[in-house]
């Protein structure tokens, strides 16, 4: 089985993680900001396009999803909704019948809104969408696992 974990993140921890993350067939693909952005530019206007369910503008290459029999998009939560940039990937790639996990980092704070987002675009998306699991991302970074196997553990 060959999975392919898509994420986005502004923390440099996060990303290392989901970057060197391991597995058999394994796969990963950063969703990148098109502009490079402040915190304060995250704080204010990346919280308020999280809020109102809005894009913001990404880079336009695209991982060639049909290789993959899993996709796992992950994401932070921003004032308890799923990233922008992840807004703006979801809406512009085809997950057609493509078995999707949903993944959320989060801060600690309450999760069950952002899990319901999420799982609303990844079916928007196309995608079939097994389940969407939080990881805090204290016991992430504590954990030093592979954000994948966390993820298909989470979601069994
Ligand atoms: C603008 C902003 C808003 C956030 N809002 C929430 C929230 O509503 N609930 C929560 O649990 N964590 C929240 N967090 C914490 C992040 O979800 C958490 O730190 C995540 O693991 C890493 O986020 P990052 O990739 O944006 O750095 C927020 C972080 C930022 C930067």
């Amino acid at each position: 089985m060959s999975t392919l974990l898509i994420y986005y993140s502004e923390d440099e921890q996060i990303r290392d993680l989901c970057k060197n993350t391991y597995g058999h067939n394994t796969d990963t693909f950063e969703i990148r900001e098109y502009f490079d952005r402040s915190p304060a530019y995250v704080k204010t206007i990346g919280s308020y396009l999280a809020i109102t369910g809005k894009n913001t503008a990404i880079e336009k290459n695209k991982p060639d999803l049909q290789q993959y029999d899993t996709i796992i998009i992950a994401s932070p939560i921003w004032a308890q909704n799923p990233a922008p940039a992840v807004n703006a990937f979801l809406r512009a790639n085809n997950l057609k019948s493509k078995e999707v996990i949903g993944l959320l980092f989060s801060g600690g704070g309450s999760l069950a809104f952002a899990n319901d987002v999420l799982r609303k675009r990844i079916l928007l998306a196309g995608g079939i969408c097994k389940s969407v699991v939080t990881i805090p991302k204290k016991s992430l970074i504590e954990n030093n696992m592979s954000v994948v196997s966390l993820a298909l553990q989470k979601a069994a």
